[in-house]
């Protein structure tokens, strides 16, 4: 990049909202970052304010920026990157949200789902989006939304409300309401998006019954999505990168080519295996979507999603109350008795793949008399690396992995005993980089790709550091014999038994 310019990354995640700037070398030079609100009005149910949304988002870029020594004008581009599938609905003409956004963890829409799924439509859904007939796409919940809130469909019809992921909803603001539009990655988790023909799908559509006039335009990730305004920025500054997160955590951690893999461990766990510009479709409930979209064409990629990986380490930390920080995990994990089996099965949102069962709920099996908090923080932490594996196994069956080597990135990452209990788990190979910032670096690389202050992605991806790898270390029978348990704590957990 030429030097002295510096890029600004918006990294709007299901818990906190960050902004990062890098400098010139695409290196995180400053970062604000700040928790917002989690309600949830129900079991099961999750929401977000969109105006804290953009509130946090608007303080974390202040805090940015402060500790940069920069204002807006030192700026040369943004690049959005966000927690994805979250669906916010607004009026165009006041700017006004007609309701809390659905997050992509809530359930309220189990049962429609499942109905179309026991009606036989999944195979045409999968055919066109690339998805399975679950709640955590955007759909179903854009569709509760015009069905429970009054007048909203009306409006919609009238083409008054708007729909978006959070990119969107970001952008609407950062321009001042001037720009309505997403990019081909986020659009792809709608479940309204067809992936092979790049647009808005009619029968999608019609099957959520969602008028088209709600809908915003699909861009490239790297492309022209407006610019700021001095009220939102003192300046304008243009937006030029936007991917959803686990998109843009597969550029950062330079992924370009097919066969490559990265595992995110943030709120949940999301696995996507480059298969280039094939859309390969997964015989084992894996979902197939576009990796990155840039000059046109898409990357597609194989993609398997765990709703809980780092929310279970919250969970020991905030609902059971039995550590002060994340970190306390790791040194608990060490001390548990080796001789006790305790598996935690955290389906507290349901099990996202390759089960997919939205009415499962988490359980822990295998107490004793002798069981606590150290073995509960070590099932914890293990839980992580057999959801791991269940995606690999799912991805090896579909054909993928041979010598697979896994690029991990999210905050569980900085433990060393749950890397190497993932190692041990795949018995293959945890490659972590130096920069752990993927996911926002991914954004900030695509808005300087799209202003030509960053080459192409091969170039990007000389750049590219590991800071450790972590060789499995376990025999193979011992991890295959652990891993039949967590097997058959998962089976007691479905719904259905
Ligand atoms: O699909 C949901 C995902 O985008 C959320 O990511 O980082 O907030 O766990 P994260």
């Amino acid at each position: 990049m030429k030097s002295g310019q510096h890029i600004l990354a918006l990294d709007q995640g299901t818990t906190s909202s960050r902004a990062i700037v890098f400098d010139d070398k695409l290196r995180p030079v400053a970062t604000g970052q700040y928790e917002f609100t989690q309600h949830f009005p129900q079991p099961g149910w999750v929401e977000h304010d969109p105006e804290e949304i953009w509130s946090s988002t608007q303080r974390a870029v202040r805090t940015a920026l402060t500790d940069a020594e920069l204002t807006g004008r030192g700026i040369a581009a943004i690049g959005i990157t966000n927690q994805r599938e979250t669906v916010v609905v607004w009026n165009r003409e006041t700017g006004e949200a007609i309701h809390r956004a659905i997050v992509w963890q809530d359930r309220r829409t189990a049962e429609t789902t499942a109905k179309l799924r026991d009606d036989g439509r999944e195979a045409m859904v999968t055919e066109r989006t690339g998805l399975l007939l679950d709640p955590y796409f955007s759909a179903s919940k854009l569709a509760w939304l015009l069905d429970h809130v009054e007048g909203a469909r009306a409006d919609a019809e009238a083409g008054r409300l708007a729909f978006g992921t959070v990119d969107s909803w970001l952008i609407w603001k950062l321009t001042g309401g001037a720009r309505h539009v997403t990019d081909a990655t986020n659009a792809a988790r709608t479940m309204l998006y067809n992936i092979h023909e790049g647009r808005w799908d009619s029968e999608m559509l019609s099957l959520w019954n969602i008028p088209a006039a709600m809908m915003p335009e699909v861009l490239d990730c790297a492309a022209e999505f407006g610019e700021t305004t001095d009220e939102t920025m003192g300046c304008a500054i243009p937006i030029r990168g936007v991917a959803g997160d686990q998109q843009a955590a597969t550029v950062g951690q330079a992924c370009f080519e097919p066969g490559m893999l990265k595992s995110t461990y943030g709120t949940g766990c999301f696995a996507l295996l480059n298969t280039g510009e094939t859309a390969v479709r997964s015989e084992n409930r894996l979902l197939t979507t576009i990796g990155y979209q840039l000059d046109g064409t898409p990357t597609y990629a194989v993609e398997g999603s765990i709703f809980i990986a780092g929310a279970a380490v919250q969970w020991l930390r905030d609902g059971l109350r039995m550590i002060h920080s994340a970190g306390q995990t790791q040194g608990l994990a060490e001390d548990a008795d080796p001789a006790q089996n305790v598996y935690l099965v955290p389906a507290f949102t349901g099990l996202g793949a390759p089960y997919w069962d939205a009415e499962a709920r988490g359980a822990l099996y295998g107490l004793t008399r002798n069981t606590g908090p150290a073995e509960i923080a070590k099932a914890t932490l293990e839980s992580v690396a057999y959801q791991t594996r269940d995606l690999f196994e799912a991805m090896k069956k579909d054909g993928a992995g041979g010598d697979v080597v896994l690029r991990v990135d999210g905050g569980m990452t900085a433990s060393d005993w749950t890397m190497q209990a993932l190692a041990d788990q795949l018995q293959a190979p945890v490659d972590r980089p130096v920069v752990r910032e993927t996911t926002a670096l991914g954004a900030a690389y695509l808005a300087a790709y799209q202003s030509e202050l960053a080459g192409p992605p091969q170039e990007f991806a000389k750049g590219w550091q590991r800071e450790r790898q972590f060789a499995p270390k376990m025999p193979t029978e011992d991890a295959d014999r652990k891993y039949a348990g967590w097997r058959d704590a998962v089976r007691r957990t479905l719904s259905s038994t």
